[in-house]
């Protein structure tokens, strides 16, 4: 299911490199990039999407993981980038992307957000008509070429925290209001020519999305007849899930892009929209399974529960935490090994919440092992803190049986950078 491989000597391998070395050689915790994988998600999503519809873009949604490295192979390989701050822009520039090809989907912006994006010359996908109004104040957004990110009323994702469309959602702008929104665009001298919606995150179904495109197209259909937008491009944002357990399937992706792309292609017809360039915003399917967090068990403790104590906590991977999200953990010298027993795998953070496994069947464990925990490349590094005080882990990429630090581990002087104590506090 997870495609883990092994070399001779029975350990996991990891882009050719063998995980027991690479957490000798960098120590652990320590995220494990494979930049073949990634490669080969783009790849395999773009073919099977643009096959079917050939004006088709993917805006890799950085947010998932914004490496530099991930970022510079993500250009390489000819994606355009989903930015939601300052922060993400200015990382995507620094790793080789032209403006044009960053869409910035900011929510709650300030001004100074607005004219950093302005500046920067990306494209702007406008949440809320305060926003809209914000942005018109600003000097150089005249006729400006913008989208707005729409609320289909429909959501769904693995966790209530990542349903992002419907009722309770604060994203985009309403349904009912989209034709006077982009109406209003227009008459303070903007050019709306594009539509956005993202429904939500981990999706291994293919209904909502089906229901999401159907109602995006809907709206868009009316904002054609309505206000007259010829829209460039069309937007269904990311939200395509990966398998974390082992009982799982993974999408068709190509059975999916076709149901997708046929109902995107009847809709243009029905609303003689043209032949926009139909996007979309994959995160986790380009980088979830393209890393690993390579931890080591500290402890085996036989308490009222008998758990591994290992050298990474929440602050290093947080969604066990914060979602309950299943990652899959294997023994990295014996990552086939039947499993004999069930245990707590825990982190190293002052906090009960920090487990990455509860009642998990696993093999014999001992002090000293390597765990490998699977499906770490998206939201992981990129939501790690450094509480507790702890330094935030190295990464490195592995590619062909070589490795490379992309990140070096953090030292206790980054947990002080930045602070100051006032003199006047000091005796
Ligand atoms: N586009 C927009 C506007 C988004 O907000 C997101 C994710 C994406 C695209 C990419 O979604 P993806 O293809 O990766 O599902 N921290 C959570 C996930 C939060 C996703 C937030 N938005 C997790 O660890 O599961």
């Amino acid at each position: 299911q997870f495609d883990l491989k092994t070399n001779e000597k029975g350990n996991l391998s990891i882009g050719g490199e063998d995980a027991l070395e690479l957490a000798q050689r960098y120590k652990t915790p320590l995220y494990v990039i494979d930049e073949n994988k990634i490669r080969e998600n783009y790849r395999r999503l773009y073919k099977a999407f643009s096959q079917y519809y050939k004006d088709f873009k993917m805006f890799y949604a950085c947010k998932a993981n914004t490496n530099l490295a991930v970022m510079r192979i993500l250009e390489e390989e000819g994606s355009g980038i989903d930015a939601v701050s300052p922060g993400e822009i200015y990382t995507s520039l620094l790793a080789g992307f032209d403006p044009s090809r960053i869409l910035y989907t900011g929510n709650n912006v300030t001004d100074e957000e607005l004219e950093f994006a302005l500046s920067s010359g990306v494209r702007l996908n406008v949440d809320s008509i305060s926003q809209l109004k914000r942005l018109s104040k600003i000097p150089g957004s005249e006729g400006l070429e913008i989208s707005f990110r729409v609320n289909p009323m429909v959501g769904a994702g693995h966790h209530d925290h990542c349903i992002t469309g419907g009722p309770l959602s604060k994203f985009g702008i309403m349904e009912e209001e989209a034709v006077d929104v982009y109406k209003m665009a227009q008459d303070m001298g903007f050019k709306p020519v594009g539509i956005h919606s993202h429904i939500g995150s981990g999706i291994l179904d293919p209904e909502p999305f089906m229901l999401a495109v159907r109602t995006l197209m809907d709206i868009a259909g009316r904002v054609h007849e309505g206000a007259g937008v010829e829209f460039d491009f069309i937007d269904f944002g990311g939200g395509i899930g990966i398998p974390y357990t082992p009982e799982e399937s993974k999408l068709d992706i190509n059975v999916f892009a076709k149901k997708i792309t046929d109902l995107f292609k009847d809709k243009l017809n029905e609303y003689s929209l043209g032949k926009p360039t139909m996007c979309i915003e994959p995160g986790r399917y380009i980088v979830g399974d393209a890393s690993v967090l390579l931890t080591q068990v500290n402890s085996i403790k036989q308490s009222y529960r008998k758990f591994a104590g290992v050298d990474a906590g929440f602050n290093t991977l947080l969604r066990p935490t914060m979602y309950d999200s299943y990652h899959h953990i294997v023994v990295a010298d014996k990552p086939y090994a039947e499993t004999t027993q069930k245990i707590d795998i825990a982190g190293d953070v002052c906090e009960s919440g920090d487990l990455f496994a509860r009642d998990r069947p696993m093999p014999e464990i001992e002090e000293g092992d390597v765990l490998a925990i699977l499906n770490a490349g998206a939201y992981s590094f990129s939501m790690s803190s450094q509480y507790n005080s702890r330094p935030r882990p190295a990464e490195v990429l592995v590619k062909d049986g070589e490795s490379e630090v992309v990140r070096e581990r953090e030292t206790f002087a980054d947990l002080f950078n930045k602070q100051n104590v006032p003199v006047r506090l000091l005796k």
